[in-house]
């Protein structure tokens, strides 16, 4: 469901290597939430999608301070989209998935489609610009 594919590879090592890393938790969760027999299983995928977007945080930081290393030109632009998806996360209530058992799958489901949805577009459009 979610993973890597050819086309998001910037060539960029340590990039390429933590947006494999986002999209292996994005599949962990996805995974998790498919199965029916796993204890104490809401708070894991609660631990997994705060995991998630703190790592997508840690990730965009990693990448300005790369951008600021090779005095990129678009830093600025590259930085304004990280803030804006920032802020949408920010707006994730974490706590009302742990109380939202009933529609927890498709709540969750949701914001994975949202989270990997917008990095995909983001790797294809943006970061690539990096290395054009
Ligand atoms: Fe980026
Ligand atoms: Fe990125």
């Amino acid at each position: 469901m979610y993973e890597m594919k050819p086309d998001y590879y910037t060539g960029i090592d340590f990039i390429d290597k933590e947006h494999t890393r986002l999209f292996e938790l994005a599949q962990e969760t996805y995974d998790l939430l498919q199965d029916d027999f796993s204890q104490d299983k809401t708070s894991a995928i609660v631990q997994l999608v705060s995991e998630l977007i703190d790592y997508t945080r840690v990730h965009f930081s990693h990448e300005e301070a790369y951008q600021k290393s090779i005095d990129y030109p678009y830093i600025t632009e590259h930085a304004a989209q990280h803030r804006q998806f920032e802020d949408s996360l920010s707006q994730i209530d974490i706590d009302a998935l742990e109380n939202d058992l009933d529609e927890q799958n498709e709540t969750v489901e949701n914001l994975l489609e949202f989270l990997a949805g917008w990095l995909i577009n983001h790797i294809k459009k943006v970061d690539m610009l990096l290395v054009k």
